[in-house]
C-alpha cells in the first residue's frame, strides 16, 4: 500500500511548487509599493515590509542551506538583525536593515541555492528532510509572513495598491443556524501529515461532550446587533480583563470600523466601504468574540470542539485532513491564498462543508477558540523551540481554520495559530457554540 501523498517525488514537486507560490506572493506584496513604503513602519505592531523580506530569506538560508546542506553562512553578520527574538517588532525600523534591493538580491540568492539543495535532497533518513519536511516548513514560513505582510498593507494609510476579484455572491444562507456534534472521543492532531508543524503533533484521542456549533462564522450583521444593543457598555458580557481592555482603549466596534451617521463603514486595503452585513465579522479581538458569545447566550468553542467539528467523520469514526475529506483545498472548498482580499459571505462553499454540515471552517477568517495555546500530550519541539514552545501558556489564545490571507500549504484541519487576546489587526473572526444537555 503506497500512499501517493507520501511519495517522495510527488512531495518534491509539491515543495518546489509551494516555494515558488510563496515567492510569487512575497514579490507581489513588496513590488506594489515604492521604497519608502517598504522601509517605513506602518504600525508599531508590525515590521517594515523590508524586514519580512530579508527575514524570509534568512530563515530559508538557516534551515535549507545551513542545517540541511551544511553550507557556510552567506552573510553571518545579518543573522541577528533578522532574529525575531533579538529585536521586537517596534524597534526593527531603527536597525541597519538591508535596503530593499539588497534584501531582494539576498532572498533570491538563497532561493537559487535552496532549489538546488531540494533537487538532490534525500527525503528519508533524517528527521529534518523526512518527506521534505524542512522544505514544507520553509514554504509555510514564507506564506505566514505573506499573511503578516498583508496585515501590514491593511494597516498602511494611503490609497489602494492591491486589488483582487470579490468572492462569488451567494444567496443569503437560510440553512440551520447550528449543528449538533455528537459526544464521544475523536482523534485530535496528527502524526502522519508530512508537513504538519510540531504543535499539531502527535495524534491523540480526546473525549468531547456533545455540543452545538454555529453553521457559519458570526456575521457583521449579527455583530452589529450586539453593538446596537449596547454590548460595549455592558460589563456583564465581558471578562474582567476584557472590560478593562475595552475601557482603556475606548473600543466600540471592530478595528477599521467607524460610524457615519446611521451606518457603519470600514476601511479595507485603502478603500472605505459600507460594512457588508452577511460577511463574517473580521478584526475582532478574543475579548470581543468572547463578550459577543456571552451576550448571545452562548460561548466560544474549545479548540478540541472546533477540531472535532472540522475533522470528525461520524461515518468512519476517523479524522479527515479537512472538513470536506482528505483532498487538498481547491477554490470550490474554501477562500484561501489571497485570491480574494476579503471573507466570502456566510454560507459560501457548500462543497467545503463538514460531514455534519458546518461551513467555512477553513479559510475566510481565523476563528478564535476558548482555549489557551498548550502542547498536546507527547509534544516535542521540532526543529526549534521558538516556533511553538516558547509561546505555550495562558497568555495566548488559539485561533483555527485560516483566513482568506493564508495559503493552502499553511492551513489544514490540524493547523494551530495563536495570539494575544487583545490582538485584532489579524484577520480574526469567530463562531459560537453551546453545550448540549445530556
Ligand atoms: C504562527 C502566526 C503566530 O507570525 O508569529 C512566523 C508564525 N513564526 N515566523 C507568527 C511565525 C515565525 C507565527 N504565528
Ligand atoms: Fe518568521
Amino acid at each position: 500500500m503506497t500512499d501517493p501523498a507520501l511519495d517522495a517525488e510527488a512531495l518534491r514537486e509539491r515543495a518546489v511548487a509551494s516555494l515558488i507560490t510563496a515567492r510569487d506572493r512575497t514579490t507581489l506584496l513588496t513590488a506594489c509599493v515604492e521604497e519608502p513604503d517598504l522601509t517605513a513602519q506602518h504600525s508599531p505592531l508590525m515590521s517594515p515590509l523590508v524586514w519580512d523580506l530579508a527575514h524570509i530569506g534568512n530563515q530559508e538560508e538557516q534551515w535549507l542551506l545551513r542545517a540541511v546542506a551544511g553550507h557556510e553562512a552567506i552573510r553571518p553578520e545579518i543573522d541577528g538583525l533578522y532574529d525575531a527574538f533579538e529585536h521586537p517588532r517596534a524597534e526593527r525600523p531603527g536597525l541597519p536593515l538591508l535596503p530593499p534591493q539588497e534584501a531582494r538580491r539576498y532572498a533570491a540568492e538563497v532561493r537559487g541555492r535552496a532549489l538546488d539543495v531540494l533537487e538532490g535532497a534525500a527525503f528519508h533518513g533524517s528527521r529534518l528532510t523526512e518527506a521534505g519536511f524542512a522544505f514544507g516548513m520553509i514554504a509555510q514560513h514564507e506564506q505566514q509572513h505573506d499573511e503578516t505582510m498583508l496585515i501590514t498593507h491593511q494597516l498602511r494609510r494611503g490609497p489602494r495598491v492591491l486589488t483582487a476579484p470579490d468572492p462569488e455572491p451567494v444567496p443569503l444562507f437560510t440553512g440551520p443556524s447550528e449543528v449538533l456534534v455528537p459526544g464521544g472521543p475523536f482523534t485530535m492532531g496528527t502524526s502522519h501529515e508530512p508537513w504538519a508543524l510540531d504543535n499539531e503533533r502527535p495524534a491523540h484521542r480526546r473525549e468531547v461532550a456533545p455540543f452545538r456549533i454555529d453553521t457559519t462564522p458570526v456575521t457583521n450583521a449579527a455583530y452589529q446587533a450586539f453593538i446596537e444593543d449596547g454590548g460595549y457598555d455592558e460589563p456583564r458580557w465581558w471578562t474582567a480583563d476584557g472590560w478593562a481592555h475595552i475601557r482603556r482603549g475606548s473600543l466600540t466596534a471592530p478595528l477599521f470600523w467607524h460610524r457615519d451617521g446611521g451606518q457603519w463603514l470600514r476601511r479595507r486595503f485603502g478603500v472605505t466601504e459600507a460594512v457588508p452585513p452577511d460577511e463574517p465579522v473580521l478584526h475582532v479581538c478574543w475579548y470581543e468574540a468572547d463578550a459577543y458569545a456571552r451576550w448571545a447566550g452562548r460561548r466560544l468553542p474549545t479548540e478540541a470542539e472546533w477540531e472535532k467539528a472540522a475533522r470528525h467523520d461520524p461515518a468512519g469514526d476517523r479524522s479527515t485532513r479537512y472538513p470536506w475529506g482528505d483532498a487538498d483545498p481547491g477554490p470550490e472548498h474554501a477562500n484561501l491564498g489571497q485570491r480574494h482580499l476579503r471573507p466570502a459571505p456566510a454560507g459560501s462553499y457548500p462543497a467545503g462543508e463538514s460531514p455534519l454540515g458546518v461551513r467555512q471552517l477553513i479559510g475566510d477568517v481565523w476563528e478564535w477558540t476558548a482555549s489557551d495555546f498548550l502542547p498536546y500530550p507527547g509534544f516535542r519541539a521540532f526543529p526549534y523551540k521558538e516556533y511553538s514552545e516558547v509561546f505555550f501558556g495562558p497568555g495566548h489564545k488559539v485561533l483555527r481554520g485560516g483566513s482568506f490571507a493564508v495559503d493552502p500549504v499553511a492551513c489544514r484541519g490540524t493547523f494551530r495559530n495563536w495570539d494575544l487576546p487583545v490582538r485584532r489587526q489579524i484577520f480574526s473572526g469567530f463562531r459560537t457554540a453551546r453545550s448540549e444537555a445530556v
